[in-house]
């Protein structure tokens, strides 16, 4: 009891300074004025379950490219948002902005069920003897240790830190609501013939991103980040992002028992994927990765809202969490 107490009065302690060292921005929570006020979703946190039982190997048929691209999120994600998870239940305390912790309330809730959601592939793709523990073992290295806590450092130090993480989050969560719109709005996956629960699983993912898609920008221009620290972190999240794609495509083309041993993932197959509709192309990436250096940008600016709202509103995996 007596432990509990005073890891409790440490507990408050620690808080009180610690929030008195953040100065916060209160202006800074999104845009605020009417027009936009459509925006501003109650977040909620949809129970889903997938059953991944009669998921083929190549759920986009005759793709292994595409398939494969498309697992590398599965690899990314449950550690990456688990990451996200423990930073905004970090950052929370310092927020006085009653919407925004509202905001930041749905989002680690959402964040938890993805991360939980991705996890279940990875655990069908070990049951069918495929193991991605080597690339899954250093993403959680990654998340863990070089962007996870630093707790020998000073206050001061690790106040900082808090919101370099705040702000590699957010820098993320700009690919995550790019890569939601554009699934939501990909036909070619429906006309192929993508597995309808793996397609219904990354478009429910795709519009939860695209309805939080300010909420990461929102806390860190609270705790206020400037634009230096906004653009640092997104020139180290681009490189980092493409680099781990590129090799997590080739990781899973190792690991594949159907194609045939020492079969590489080449440009081509990606240029020609693009083409096709079935993964998104290098200029949409381009035009909407040079939005988030331009001063004045916010997420809310971002289009496919009305897309994530309709479909939620069909999804099957959504409908039957209520
Ligand atoms: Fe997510
Ligand atoms: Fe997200």
């Amino acid at each position: 009891m007596f432990t509990a107490m005073f890891t409790a009065m440490f507990t408050a302690m620690f808080t009180d300074m610690f929030t008195d060292m953040f100065t916060v921005d209160d202006q800074a929570v999104g845009p605020h004025d009417a027009s936009l006020d459509h925006e501003r979703l109650v977040l909620e946190a949809r129970d889903v379950e997938f059953d991944w039982a009669e998921l083929p190997l190549h759920y986009v048929p005759d793709e292994p490219f595409s398939t494969h691209v498309l697992n590398v999120l599965h690899l990314l994600l449950p550690a990456g948002e688990e990451f996200f998870v423990e930073v905004f239940k970090k950052a929370l305390p310092f927020i006085k902005d009653d919407q925004l912790r509202l905001d930041m309330h749905g989002f680690i809730g959402q964040e938890a069920v993805h991360s939980q959601a991705h996890s279940g592939v990875l655990d069908h793709f070990a049951a069918q003897g495929v193991d991605v523990t080597p690339y899954t073992d250093q993403i959680r290295w990654l998340f863990e240790k070089l962007l996870g806590d630093r707790p020998r450092r000073s206050l001061r130090r690790q106040h900082s830190w808090l919101l370099e993480q705040v702000s590699f989050v957010s820098a993320i969560e700009h690919y995550t609501a790019i890569l939601g719109e554009w699934i939501l709005s990909a036909p070619a996956h429906d006309a192929i013939g993508t597995d309808r629960t793996m397609l219904d699983m990354l478009r429910w993912h795709g519009a939860e991103e695209v309805e939080h898609k300010a909420v990461a920008f929102d806390t860190m221009k609270h705790l206020q980040a400037g634009y230096w620290r906004q653009v640092r972190a997104q020139l180290v999240v681009t490189p980092a992002m493409l680099w781990l794609w590129i090799r997590g495509v080739r990781f899973m083309y190792s690991v594949d028992p159907q194609l045939p041993p020492g079969t590489k993932p080449r440009w081509r197959d990606y240029f020609r994927a693009a083409r096709r509709g079935l993964v998104p192309g290098p200029m949409r990436f381009i035009r909407v990765v040079g939005d988030y250096y331009r001063p004045g940008f916010h997420p809310s600016q971002l289009g496919g809202l009305e897309l994530a709202v309709d479909y939620l509103a069909v999804s099957p995996a959504a409908r039957a969490s209520h």
